[in-house]
């Protein structure tokens, strides 16, 4: 914004009196003026609501010129009027509904179109400009009016009226300059903040749309998969499809989290997990537990490499460790902070691994595919009981929300 200074142009009365020495009143005066702009300057960079601070604006600008009117007007471009935004000493049912001409006959329209501070000390004698009728209503016999500045266009005006004797003088115009540029700048900030925030909002909107589709559109995937196990005629090739529905059917969850996250973008490791749990066949019982107080959350690209290695897991101890179709699997997650890591846990109370089980050499597809993503995520995939039932444990590069994603 381009902050104006009073003594650029000042469109001068020509009734003004000639300038007399400063008194210890006046410096007092000047004082708590410049108390009162500082304290402006903290309501405008405090985030108050833009109607907050018009209203402070006027009540301090008052106080500072010892006025009993002041006013903030907006500018209604379409009718080359100005609103009366916010006020003090009005009248009831002046603030957000008197208007005056924005044309340069007005002095605020004159501020306004030049740019240029204008005092009317004398408004009874005024020859320049028309004095409006709102003035006249309430026997304001001097105004000054200042531009209330935006970036690209001006707001509208701030302006101070008095009904007692005496004269505005350029210093006054200083405060009320100042005034107005520090509301101009607040006014400038808000507006930018408020276009920021609808771009956001936009794109949050975009991004949530475009995980319920990839959602929607991996589900599908998941369905035709699982269709065409029950048309197969071998057992092998049944499994094989609905193992492979199953992987995809996690994917699909992530972006369901996704959507559902409160930023869009990390997913919380715990309840993805939790669901995986409840999607397990009749028969197996299996629970979720998170020994962590703080939730482990991870982008996607992370958290869904994980999900897919306890699916194998969880596949597994269902699959191999109860023959019969009945038993019990546990996933817990938990948090090492001094090692930096979570683990994650499945363990079952089945039969327990083939001797010959060889977790870093198996050629079958579960075990390939476990081995290729805990690479991928600089993870440690460990089996840390053989007997009476199975259990593994994959340690997780983790230090914090914000870290080890
Ligand atoms: N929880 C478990 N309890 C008992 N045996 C297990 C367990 N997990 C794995 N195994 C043994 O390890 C072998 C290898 O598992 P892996 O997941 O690699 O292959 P798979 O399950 O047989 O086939 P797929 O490629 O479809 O996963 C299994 O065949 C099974 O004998
Ligand atoms: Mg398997």
């Amino acid at each position: 914004m381009t902050a104006s200074t009073p003594q650029d142009a000042i469109v001068e009365d020509p009734h003004a009196a000639a300038p007399e020495h400063p008194s210890e009143t006046e410096l007092q005066l000047r004082l708590r003026q410049q108390e009162l702009l500082a304290e402006l300057g903290v309501h405008a960079l405090r985030g108050t609501t833009f109607q907050e601070l018009l209203d402070v604006t006027v009540r301090l600008t008052a106080e500072g010129l010892r006025c009993e009117f002041c006013k903030i007007m907006e500018l209604q471009r379409g009718q080359n009027r100005l609103l009366v935004r916010a006020g003090v000493g009005w009248d009831a049912g002046v603030v957000g509904t008197a208007t005056v001409g924005a044309d340069m006959q007005s002095p605020a329209g004159f501020a306004l179109h030049t740019g240029k501070p204008v005092i009317s000390n004398h408004l009874e004698n005024e020859e320049r400009f028309r004095t409006p009728e709102l003035l006249l209503q309430h026997g304001i016999r001097r105004a000054a009016n200042v531009i209330l500045q935006g970036d690209d266009s001006a707001f509208g005006v701030l302006e101070v009226d008095s009904r007692a004797a005496g004269e505005f003088s350029k210093n006054d115009l200083s405060f009320l300059q100042g005034a107005a540029n520090v509301l101009g700048m607040a006014i400038e900030r808000q507006r930018v903040e408020r276009e920021l925030r609808v771009s956001l909002d936009r794109q949050s909107v975009l991004l949530e749309e475009m995980n319920h589709r990839v959602k929607n559109s991996l589900q599908l995937v998941a369905n035709m998969l699982h269709l065409q196990a029950g048309g197969a005629e071998a057992e092998e090739v049944e499994r094989s499809l609905k193992d492979a529905g199953k992987r995809v059917m996690m994917v699909a969850r992530a972006h369901e989290h996704l959507y559902r996250s409160r930023d869009l973008l990390t997913i919380d490791l715990g309840s993805y997990l939790s669901d995986l749990c409840k999607s397990l066949e009749n028969g197996i019982e299996c629970s979720f537990d998170q020994a962590v107080v703080a939730r482990i959350e991870m982008t996607a690209e992370r958290a869904i490499p994980v999900a897919l290695i306890v699916n194998e897991l969880v596949t597994n101890a269902a699959k191999h460790g109860y023959p019969d179709g009945v038993g019990k699997v546990w996933v817990t997650l938990n948090q090492d902070t001094t090692k930096g890591h979570a683990i994650v846990r499945v363990a079952d109370a089945g039969i327990g691994l083939p001797p010959d089980f060889d977790l870093e050499g198996g050629k079958s597809l579960g075990m390939r595919i476990m081995r290729a993503l805990s690479r991928q995520l600089g993870a440690a995939l460990v089996v840390a009981r053989r007997t009476q039932g199975a259990e593994f444990a994959l340690y997780l590069p983790y230090t914090g929300n914000s870290a080890g994603r």
